[in-house]
């Protein structure tokens, strides 16, 4: 298929002749007139921008809340996306606006959620999106769900009010309509010379990419979506391998969790943390909901960043990447998947395609550091996974990001710990230890130095952690893991 297809509220929508990196907040206000959906930053920050999508899965239509600025229109082709005008009906020919508000907007005028309103219409969206899918939050849900929305004037408080009200999620008609729209298959659109290639299955992808080794390899677009919305980069050709089936599979075999590259965070976060809990809080640190339903496990190791956060915490665990060209697929530790800055061990031919993670050892944590509790880029990233024997460490795994040109193992550190008990482990070693294995730099973020005074402190926080735990054999899940100010 050649036309860009997917339903706008109840109605379809075919584009032939749009922009392929044309931010879906850029369409639904400059092409649309839908100026409900506003921009505040325009990468994926403030949940000004929110609005719905719909897909079509084997348990029925389900809708996630994602920021508008930063999704390419035609990574829309086949679902359904709701506004904040879709959700009041105020497009269905109600007779007066009062009549078409959604029961979420009368929960927000009832409770005083809204003072200047630019933020509300993102609340509003975010809140039925919670709504859709959890039919008695909690407040802990309501708080998680309006991670990713900020608010300079009102004060949470009211707008958490209006969450708690017992309000429906996406209107019927809305689902009526999407449920009879027609399935889509692979897109192949050509805009003025640029390319967007939106396959459905991995083979197709494959042999595309063969023939376009130098395209851009698109996923949830949290990271790529502010190459153009900030750096103004021109992407050409794109790959976008969000409707790859294969790809958003999470399956458990032998012993190991095995999570397809186009695994949301959300999704990864339900199958993670039954794997291990301390995942929860990890994924509970990246972004907020926008972000867990859009961007993916599988991009945050691709891009190589040095402070992902997902690729310490999968080293640790020991994981593995696959990666799959048309000649077939390879295995790799995580570990070796990262060279250099900037350099992963990809050839231009293949994808990134699954991630195994094999069962966990029994003492697990997961150290974030940053400046605010959501919403927040690490600093520093910590993770340990250590099998211990009565009092001592047999063996142990750790690796950090933030603090060299790749996320990387402490393999100095590893040797030094291995085979000690706590308390037996001097801070003066660490610290040499630490220095051995890493040479940070200074940023914005935080100094060289506060950078391996934290690394190494938060070993000591390991072990006393190690200590403090009745069970150390067992020591997992049962407290909040994470630094940083809520
Ligand atoms: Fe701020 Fe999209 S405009 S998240
Ligand atoms: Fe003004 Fe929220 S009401 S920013």
């Amino acid at each position: 298929m050649e036309t860009i297809r997917f339903m706008l509220g109840v109605n379809a929508v075919e584009l032939d002749d749009v922009h392929p990196t044309q931010t879906l907040l850029q369409f639904l206000r400059e092409e649309r007139g839908l100026t409900g959906t506003k921009e505040g930053c325009a990468e994926g920050d403030c949940g000004a921008c929110t609005v719905l999508v719909g897909d079509k899965t084997a348990n029925g239509i389900r809708y996630r809340a994602i920021n508008a600025c930063i999704a390419f229109v035609p990574a829309l082709h086949g679902k359904q996306v709701v506004t904040v005008e879709h959700l009041s009906g105020e497009l269905s020919g109600h007779s007066s606006s009062a009549d078409a508000l959604h029961g979420v907007q009368r929960s927000m005028v009832r409770r005083h959620g809204s003072q200047c309103g630019f933020c509300t219409p993102g609340f509003v969206v975010s809140i039925a999106g919670l709504r859709e899918s959890n039919s008695d939050p909690s407040t802990t849900d309501i708080t998680d769900a309006l991670a990713g929305n900020l608010c300079r004037c009102t004060g949470y408080g009211p707008i958490i009010e209006a969450a708690k009200d017992d309000n429906p999620g996406v209107p019927e008609r809305l689902k009526n309509a999407y449920e009879r729209y027609a399935d889509s298959d692979t897109l192949e659109y050509h805009y003025r010379g640029r390319h967007f290639f939106a396959p459905t299955s991995l083979g197709e992808a494959c042999q595309w990419l063969r023939d376009h080794p130098d395209a851009c390899i698109l996923a949830g677009g949290t990271d790529v979506g502010l190459w153009v919305t900030k750096q103004r980069r021109t992407l050409d050709p794109i790959l976008y391998v969000g409707n790859i089936s294969a790809l958003r599979e999470i399956q458990e075999d032998g012993g190991s969790l095995c999570l397809g590259a186009a695994v949301t965070y959300a999704d990864a976060r339900r199958a993670l943390s039954r794997w291990h809990p301390e995942w929860n809080d990890l994924i509970r640190r990246i972004g907020g909901t926008q972000i867990w339903n859009a961007g993916t496990v599988g991009g945050n190791i691709a891009n190589g960043s040095p402070i992902g956060d997902t690729p310490p915490a999968l080293i640790a665990m020991n994981a593995t990447v696959e990666l799959t060209s048309s000649k077939g697929a390879r295995t790799l530790p995580l570990e070796d998947f990262f060279l250099d800055y900037g350099k992963q061990d990809r050839k231009p031919d293949e994808l990134v395609t699954r991630i195994r993670i094999p069962e966990p050892v029994n003492s697990i944590r997961f150290y974030k550091i940053s400046k605010r509790f959501e919403q927040d880029i690490s600093a520093v990233m910590a993770a340990f996974a250590a099998r211990v024997d009565g009092q001592r460490i047999a063996c142990i795994r750790i690796a950090y990001g933030g603090m060299a040109a790749i996320p990387k193992r402490a393999s100095e550190l590893e040797r030094y710990l291995t085979g000690r008990s706590p308390s037996e482990c001097e801070d003066g070693a660490i610290r040499r230890a630490v220095d051995a294995d890493f040479s940070p730099i200074s940023d914005l973020r935080a100094s060289k130095s506060y950078r391996s005074l934290v690394a190494a402190n938060l070993v000591r926080k390991f072990l006393i952690d190690l200590e403090k735990c009745d069970e150390p054999h067992r020591l997992f899940g049962t407290r909040e893991v994470s630094f940083g100010h809520r």
